[in-house]
């Protein structure tokens, strides 16, 4: 059946990095009325951001909001993406925990300022609907280093090799354009961390410090970060989208890394992380983890934007014990990628959505 929708707007997960983010992980409360509150944000976020982004042209200002597994089912019933779950702990030599989530905030802009803004109309618009359970401000850290001196970021596909790697295609044709996106915030023990000779951490990693080098396949060893985390299927390599931001209280002693990673299905993030955390074989774990505590762990579905603009227009407030509706799937195998500017919902008025 040919449709006349336009083909839906991806929220800007690959949108460019920028020097700022918050990551906002909040729970809705109970009650039809919290649910509500969420569900009129999803149609109005388009405009808050641009309300917020349009005051600094340069300020690269998205937003990237996505759901939890219950909270999916709470706020829009069927249909459901086919791969959304609640975040498994994984149990190996060091644990992955798996914490509480509803909803996920990425918000990403050149300056705090926008960030901080932003964030701060969607918490009043959703005042007593939901409770914030993690709130992390990031920045970027000299040459994108995270806090244990690495650079952080290299190998991150761009262009169209970071849509193939994030974007849901044919294979959930309801949800193409879609996103799942796994976080989990690490703390660093940098003193000990500080105290290994610099050689052994780059064996860790995989690459070299200073010069952010990749070793030679030959000299890495087993365990090393980018071992464990370059995964194949079919002799093809299986790519995820980080965004990975350094954050701290120097006065606390807290040093982290806010770990984002989206893939177009969840598993390759789950397989990478059992290398590191159970290891490959068990038992080679990454060792970047004897220094690093993962504290959170949550899995989102990021919809379409277009989806997010139609929440308020199209699902239906649901009677007590019935069920909801998701707004209509479009046609979605030529879902076009966010344009990374406004980020999501900028070309709501472009594809006719008001
Ligand atoms: C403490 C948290 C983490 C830190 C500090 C960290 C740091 C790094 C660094 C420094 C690199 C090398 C440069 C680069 O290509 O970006 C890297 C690569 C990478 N990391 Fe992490 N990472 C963390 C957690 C994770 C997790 C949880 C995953 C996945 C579940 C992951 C997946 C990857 C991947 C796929 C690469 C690229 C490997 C390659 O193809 O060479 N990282 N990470």
């Amino acid at each position: 059946m040919v449709s006349n929708l336009p083909p839906p707007v991806s929220q800007s997960v690959a949108a460019r990095l920028t020097r700022a983010a918050i990551f906002l992980v909040v729970t809705i409360n109970p009650g039809p009325s919290s649910e509500e509150a969420v569900r009129g944000l999803c149609g109005d976020l388009s405009s808050l951001l641009r309300g917020v982004g349009f005051r600094d042209l340069n300020g690269q200002l998205s937003c990237i909001m996505g759901f939890g597994s219950d909270a999916w089912d709470r706020l829009f019933g069927t249909p459901r993406p086919k791969d959304l779950h609640p975040f498994r702990e994984i149990r190996g030599v060091h644990t992955a925990v798996s914490t509480a989530g509803d909803i996920l905030f990425h918000i990403r802009a050149a300056s705090m300022d926008l960030c901080f803004e932003l964030a701060t109309h969607i918490m009043s618009r959703l005042a007593g609907a939901v409770a914030a359970v993690d709130e992390v401000h990031g920045f970027k850290f000299f040459d994108d280093r995270d806090l244990i001196g690495f650079v952080d970021g290299t190998e991150n596909p761009v262009g169209q090799a970071a849509e193939l790697a994030a974007l849901v295609g044919d294979e959930d044709t309801a949800f193409s354009g879609g996103s799942y996106v796994i976080v989990q915030k690490y703390l660093h023990d940098v003193e000990r961390w500080n105290k290994v000779p610099v050689e052994e951490q780059e064996n860790i990693i995989g690459r070299h410090k200073l010069s952010d080098i990749e070793q030679p396949d030959s000299m890495k060893k087993p365990y090393a970060h980018n071992v464990l985390t370059s995964i194949e299927e079919n002799g093809e390599q299986l790519q995820i989208l980080r965004d990975n931001m350094p954050f701290g209280e120097v006065g606390k002693g807290e040093f982290g890394t806010y770990f984002i990673g989206y893939a177009r299905s969840p598993h390759r993030i789950e397989k990478m992380l059992e290398n590191m955390f159970v290891g490959n074989p068990p038992g080679t774990y990454d060792r970047l983890l004897d220094f690093s505590r993962a504290v959170t762990g949550s899995l989102f579905f990021v919809p379409t934007a277009t989806f997010l603009d139609d929440v308020g227009a199209e699902v239906q407030p649901v009677a007590e014990g019935g069920t909801k509706e998701a707004p209509e799937p479009r046609p979605k195998s030529d879902a076009r990628p966010g344009d990374g500017s406004l980020g999501i919902g900028s070309l709501k008025k472009e594809a006719g959505h008001e």
